[in-house]
């Protein structure tokens, strides 16, 4: 049976003043299920994240999360959200241990509850040695692992983390993988916002690309990639009259040459034959080949392609 999608955005508009930051976003997560939101620095995703975690009221659209509009029923919105927003939310002067154990009781569990849910997540989030440190004695990879141990102190089933691994170094950002994952493994439905293609390229079911307010491209990141373009194969010979021989005797198939570097550079199909036959002519003609590379399209080539459009595509609106 299909199940309907936990949060379900529908023509989402918000300005401030004159920005209009978000002109009509469509968007839905199914259960137990990542959404990496993406787009340039200032596309809005934090403005999504705070309306549709109910902080910020939209101006029209309509957001609902498991069923409850965020407007109209912002109360039981929250009883099934957890949020680690883009900057930190903890309380300074608390140590890691307060922290929790205060969120605990605002989520009105008991003394004995909040005590014990604070435990938990101090040994699951690997912070037991630093749980009695005030946390203005923390590292910005501690801090951001307590902020999400926060969000999560009821348990929620959906939540929404706006770059949750943003300044964190190579090892931290995988500790914080490894714990989103976890909770993706539980079941988990989670709206996640970064700037880092390969965060949304690992851990993401659905990436939505962000843009001058709207939507500009929505897939699995496999679907994206092959948006953008085909794989390309990168020949370095060892000559250049083996690369003029490929100019002139390739021209056809030959996408580009770089001279200086030695470089042709053909698009080809992912399945192998066009590499094959390409490979088969270089040693048919007796071009001493050099090395061969073969470079698959990547988020970034997909973030970098589509939103370079931007100026332009907003040169054609304010034309109409
Ligand atoms: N409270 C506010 N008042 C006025 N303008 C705002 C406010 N909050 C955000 N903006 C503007 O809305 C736009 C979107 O901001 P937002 O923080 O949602 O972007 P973002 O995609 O999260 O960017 P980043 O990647 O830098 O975090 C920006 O132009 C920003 O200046
Ligand atoms: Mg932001």
């Amino acid at each position: 049976m299909h199940q309907a999608p936990v949060i379900v955005v529908k023509d989402l508009v918000k300005s401030y003043g004159d920005n209009h930051v978000l002109r009509g976003i469509d968007l839905s997560v199914e259960r137990g299920t990542m959404l990496a939101l993406l787009g340039p620095n200032g596309a809005g995703k934090t403005t999504m994240v705070r309306i549709l975690s109910t902080l910020l009221k939209p101006d029209s659209g309509s957001v609902t999360v498991e069923g409850n509009d965020v407007t109209t029923h912002a109360e039981s919105v929250r009883e099934v959200i957890g949020l680690t927003g883009q900057s930190a939310a903890v309380d300074e002067l608390l140590t890691g241990r307060e922290n929790l154990v205060m969120m605990g009781r605002l989520y009105r569990l008991t003394a004995k509850s909040a005590a014990e849910r604070a435990q938990e997540l101090l040994e699951e989030f690997d912070l037991v040695d630093a749980a009695e440190r005030p946390v203005k004695t923390y590292s910005g990879g501690m801090r951001r692992r307590l902020d999400l141990a926060v969000s999560l102190i009821a348990a929620p089933p959906v939540i929404f983390l706006d770059e949750p691994t943003t300044g964190l170094d190579p090892r931290s950002r995988l500790v914080m993988w490894d714990i989103i994952q976890n909770l993706m493994d539980k079941g988990t439905t989670i709206l996640l916002t970064t700037q880092y293609l390969e965060e949304a390229d690992k851990l993401a079911d659905t990436i939505v690309l962000i843009d001058g307010g709207r939507v500009i491209a929505e897939g699995t990141a496999e679907q994206l990639k092959a948006q953008v373009g085909q794989d390309r194969l990168v020949i370095t010979v060892q000559t250049k009259s083996g690369l003029k021989h490929i100019q002139t005797t390739m021209k056809d198939t030959v996408a580009n040459i770089d001279t200086d570097a030695l470089k042709a550079t053909f698009l080809v199909e992912g399945d192998g034959t066009d590499i094959q036959a390409i490979l088969g002519t270089l040693k048919k003609k007796k071009i001493p080949v050099a090395s061969i590379d073969i470079h698959k399209p990547t988020l970034d080539d997909v973030f970098l392609t589509l939103t370079d459009t931007k100026p332009q595509q907003l040169q054609e609106e304010g034309d109409l």
